[in-house]
């Protein structure tokens, strides 16, 4: 005990640790800082998660495209690599979750205003890099569904104006998805964007001290700049617990009892299965991103065609705009949210909307509908052995997964029945060939003679062709 002691004493007089940190463990913060508290340290410690568990994948993840999808599922079968895939996994969902639950503490406390409005902004920054590091680690994975991801990511980023085409190129790197993708999405998710959460977190943990842990809110004590710091400093005096341990502990209890739920969750449902490996022309990709994603591109689906494209582009710079503007409109007044009913009411519709686009995105029909029954022949209206085969094609090529005919079908894109009217003969085989907006192209998967049995069979109910006669699959027409 002693030897240890005086090791401890020779460090700290060499280096004058404790001068360091002692000021920093033991600063006054407000005797009432409760269980509301936590969130911010919780958000801290499910980071330290994954810079640990992300390190350790990281020794064994290959960031090639030959060889990634073999290596996760080599660490996915070595059980301390399930376990870390696991918590890599929970530990960002955590992470979300707690940045999200900070965020609604300290709006709701009206602890982002005066002096902490740098606190927020720092903490809208941190925000934003969080929702990257949880968009570039889905790549990563490098099965069909995290491809297949960031190719509608991309496709999205590409209607933006004028810089769109810039910006889906740099985002998959290229033309198309491949090994530079996965390269640029790897230094991306372990090297640039940490560093920038590693800054973010110095700087908001420093504006934390510089400006001091709010004090609970009151009813009936606004906030005043003028006089708001010297009356912190004589609450602090009066009132004020040291924050090592009185109000630590709480942290400390909350964020292990979050750390041990993590490693329960990555122990006993594991890491997300990893789906098929890559291939560009697999439709049956299940084109979901994480849950954390899901209720934005729920919403994105459910708007009509036409508007999707402006909210892609315009909803995150209005939220943007909205949280940076939020301390400069109101950084000062009433902090509790008893006399702020605005502030209760926006948080309850925000979690209501998101909770329910959540719900909606897990059974959205803008997500392909796997389980199709092939076409009956009563709907197919088969003239002749072409279309009975476009028909059948139209089901095993999985375009049914996506569009109805007769009724049948997803509802992703368009229903087919009667596309014959809509387009001509060529414009459906450019459509098949090249693919369209959020429609894989089928270039490469078909043969010549599928593809014209497919038209024939898309055409089949078609009047023009009735009219024309100049089709056979028309003749069943009247
Ligand atoms: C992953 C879902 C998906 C799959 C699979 C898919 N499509 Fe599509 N398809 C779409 C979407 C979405 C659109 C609408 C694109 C747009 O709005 O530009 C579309 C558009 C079309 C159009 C143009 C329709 C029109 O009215 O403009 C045709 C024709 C078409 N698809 C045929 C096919 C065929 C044939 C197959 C199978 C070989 C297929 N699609 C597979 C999603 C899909």
């Amino acid at each position: 005990m002693n030897a240890i002691k005086r090791a401890w004493n020779w460090i700290d007089d060499r280096s004058g640790l404790s001068g360091l940190l002692g000021p920093v463990l033991t600063h006054p913060v407000p005797r009432g800082a409760g269980w509301a508290y936590v969130f911010g340290s919780a958000t801290l410690a499910a980071f330290i998660v994954q810079v640990v568990t992300g390190i350790a994948l990281a020794t064994a993840y290959v960031s090639s495209a030959g060889e990634a999808y073999a290596s996760l599922l080599f660490i996915t079968n070595n059980p301390l690599g399930y376990l870390l895939r696991g918590m890599h996994f929970y530990g960002a969902g955590a992470m979300i979750l707690m940045v999200g639950l900070h965020m609604i503490q300290v709006y709701l406390y009206g602890a982002f205003k005066y002096p902490r409005e740098m606190n927020w902004l720092t903490g809208v920054v941190l925000l934003g890099v969080t929702v990257a590091m949880g968009f570039t680690g889905q790549l990563l994975r490098w099965d069909d569904i995290a491809v297949w991801s960031v190719f509608v990511a991309a496709s999205q980023a590409s209607r933006v104006p004028v810089v769109g085409e810039q910006v889906a190129r740099f985002i998959i790197a290229g033309d198309s998805i491949g090994g530079a993708t996965l390269s640029r999405f790897f230094a991306f998710h372990v090297f640039f964007i940490p560093a920038l959460v590693f800054a973010g977190i110095g700087a908001h943990l420093w504006l934390v001290l510089h400006n001091g842990i709010s004090e609970p809110p009151e009813a009936g004590r606004p906030v005043d700049p003028k006089t708001y710091r010297a009356w912190y400093h004589e609450y602090l005096k009066r009132d004020g617990v040291p924050f090592w341990p009185d109000a630590a502990w709480r942290d400390i209890v909350f964020g292990v009892g979050m750390i041990v739920a993590i490693m329960l969750l990555a122990w006993f449902w594991g890491p997300p299965e990893l789906g098929a490996p890559p291939d560009p022309s697999n439709v049956e990709a299940y084109p979901r991103p994480d849950w954390y994603f899901l209720w934005f591109f729920a919403a994105l689906a459910l708007l009509p065609t036409e508007i999707e494209d402006y909210v892609i582009l315009i909803a995150p710079v209005v939220i943007g705009i909205l949280l940076i503007g939020l301390p400069f409109i109101s950084n000062k007044g009433e902090r509790s949210y008893r006399r702020r009913p605005w502030a209760v009411g926006i948080v309850i519709i925000v979690v209501i909307m998101v909770g329910t686009l959540w719900r909606a995105g897990a059974n959205a029909p803008w997500s392909p509908a796997f389980s199709q029954q092939p076409l009956p022949a009563s709907v197919v209206q088969a003239s002749n052995e072409q279309v009975t085969r476009g028909a059948a094609l139209f089901h095993s090529e999985g375009c049914q997964f996506c569009h109805a005919y007769a009724g049948q079908g997803g509802q992703r894109g368009p229903s087919l029945t009667n596309v014959g009217d809509r387009l001509s003969r060529d414009q459906i085989a450019t459509s098949i060939l090249n693919g369209r907006r959020n429609m894989p192209a089928y270039g490469n998967t078909l043969t010549p003679d599928q593809l014209e049995a497919l038209v024939a069979f898309l055409q089949s109910r078609s009047q023009q062709n009735a009219d024309t006669g100049a089709d056979p699959a028309s003749a069943s027409i009247p």
